[in-house]
């Protein structure tokens, strides 16, 4: 199988590209910054391409079996900006039905699923929730993670000194 991934300099998608790459399939490496990615990876395939445009993903796509997306809505960014998660997977889907691309994964959490939980709501949330719609609806095969947390978080966005903020699904229902 030959998987393009989308965000392989990305802190999940670092490891998942060496794991996916330890397992033997044939990878591409899609990244909006060559050098970047050609530093961390000297041994893949790398092409430019960039979510923000159709057009610079079909020819990267072409030949690819899956394409693998890690994408993330940085705390910068706001809710009237471009979002990788939304615009960015409307114009994926539309190159990957120009290139023959037969499966989409999408790496997405499982925590975006207490939206409107007890009156709670988060445009990032709801940008995560539309882009499981849009794939859904993309009329591509796909596979969809919801994931908890993952051990890469615990050293940077999860520590404070020598304390680890832990959220369980448990603690999120009763905020
Ligand atoms: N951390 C956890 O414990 C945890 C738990 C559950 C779910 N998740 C999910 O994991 C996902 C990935 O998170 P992460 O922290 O790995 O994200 P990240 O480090 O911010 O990586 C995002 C990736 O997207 C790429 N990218 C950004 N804009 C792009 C564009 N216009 N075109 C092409 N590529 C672009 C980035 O490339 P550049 O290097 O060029 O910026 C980078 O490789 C999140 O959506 C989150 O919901 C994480």
């Amino acid at each position: 199988m030959h998987i393009a991934i989308i965000s392989a300099t990305g802190m999940i998608g670092k490891p998942v590209t060496h794991e996916l790459r330890k397992a033997g399939f044939s990878i591409r490496i899609i990244a909006r910054d060559v050098d970047a990615a050609r530093r961390l990876f000297p041994d893949i395939e790398i092409a430019a391409g960039d979510l923000r445009t159709t057009a610079s993903l079909v020819g990267p796509l072409q030949g690819i079996d899956t394409a693998y997306l890690n994408l993330s809505i940085r705390q910068t960014e706001k809710p009237a900006d471009f979002h990788t998660e939304e615009q960015g997977i409307v114009n994926l889907i539309e190159a990957a039905k120009q290139a023959g691309v037969r499966r989409i994964a999408y790496l997405s959490s499982i925590v975006m699923r207490y939206q409107d939980m007890d009156g709670f709501s988060w445009w990032v949330f709801a940008i995560k929730q539309k882009a499981v719609r849009l794939l859904k609806a993309s009329g591509i095969p796909y596979t969809i993670f919801y994931p908890s947390c993952f051990m890469e978080s615990l050293n940077t966005t999860q520590r404070v000194g020598r304390f680890v903020l832990q959220i369980d699904l448990l603690c999120v229902r009763a905020i």
